[in-house]
């Protein structure tokens, strides 16, 4: 058997396969198909500290290329969360990834508060920093867009998470440069990335000549975006392996349905592995994904997951 654990930022997790945020809830629904808690790790809606009722309707929109959400953060807040899901999550003997959201660099701090100190935060695995959510009234709140703001929101978030608890941030595609704010948010205490969120897309209902969506824009999901994230992953995985910023594991996400398509973003440098769009048409898809990353890494001669990551780079 290949071994196929993962190290994110000293927390040791039995499989390198995750939820991606957002797509699988607060875990109810998903585990009534899959045993959550044998994924590395399930990953929770970001959580932001009020309760949000998130854009109008028609808020999603599937295209022959991709799905696009627009979605806008809605949950219950920090603190309903924290009684309901998180406690279910813990009863379970999940290991949570906690993603949280502000819309200023304090609210993340204060709702990255209320889940270490919770009662239930030894369920918690890591906290997913996302600054990268598309779908916000003023897009100058994509922090993962600004480097300014990216690094003060992971500084914030840093003070409140204890020693042991890793910090990853979620990363946008939507920027020029995304080894800048790789190397900002790295600079400013995280233990890890997650690459990618989801890309800002415009469909148009060609019957009715308007925007499929009310909020018009949304984010493009899907296979459509896998290169998009194999590239932002290759980028920083290279910068990391030549020195130019701080190696810190990747966890790789953008349009994996399959073994081979999670293969790909471990070779460009990828530790770990989201399954997000896929799991609506197939809630098995994290858990599938990983069985079959197994056997395609047992078929190519590995004993251990790890000795593929960043393969791809490698002169041969
Ligand atoms: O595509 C996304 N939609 N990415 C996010 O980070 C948030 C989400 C939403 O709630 O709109």
């Amino acid at each position: 058997a290949v071994d196929m654990s993962v190290d994110i930022g000293g927390v040791r997790l039995p499989s390198p396969m995750m939820t991606a945020s957002g797509c699988a809830a607060n875990g109810r629904e998903i585990h009534r198909f899959i045993d959550i808690t044998a994924l590395g790790a399930f990953v929770t809606k970001s959580v932001k500290l009020d309760p949000v009722s998130g854009r109008g309707t028609p808020r999603m929109a599937e295209t022959p290329s991709g799905m696009l959400n627009s979605i806008g953060l809605q949950g219950p807040g920090v603190r309903a969360f924290v009684e309901k899901d998180l406690a279910w999550l813990h009863s379970i003997g999940a290991r949570v990834i906690v993603s949280i959201a502000g819309n200023t660099a304090s609210e993340f701090a204060r709702v990255a508060r209320t889940i270490v100190r919770s009662r239930y935060a030894s369920a918690v695995a890591a906290l997913e920093v996302n600054i990268s959510c598309p779908n916000v009234a003023n897009r100058g709140l994509v922090f993962a867009c600004d480097p300014a703001g990216a690094h003060k929101v992971l500084t914030l978030v840093r003070e409140e998470v204890p020693r042991g608890l890793p910090m990853v941030a979620k990363l946008s595609p939507d920027v020029t440069d995304i080894v800048e704010i790789a190397d900002v948010v790295l600079r400013a205490g995280a233990h890890g990335l997650t690459m990618i969120n989801t890309t800002l897309g415009v469909a148009i209902d060609t019957d009715r000549l308007r925007p499929h969506l009310v909020a018009a824009t949304g984010g493009l999901s899907g296979p459509a975006i896998r290169p998009t994230a194999v590239r932002a992953i290759w980028q920083v995985a290279g910068a990391m392996r030549e020195g130019r910023i701080r190696a810190a594991p990747i966890v790789g996400v953008g349009g994996v349905r399959h073994g081979t398509d999670a293969l790909e973003l471990v070779a460009a440098g990828a530790t770990a592995i989201q399954v997000g769009t896929a799991a609506f048409n197939d809630p098995s898809a994290p858990h599938r994904v990983g069985v079959e990353l197994e056997q395609l890494v047992a078929d190519r001669g590995f004993e251990r997951l790890a000795d593929v990551v960043g393969i791809a780079h490698e002169r041969f």
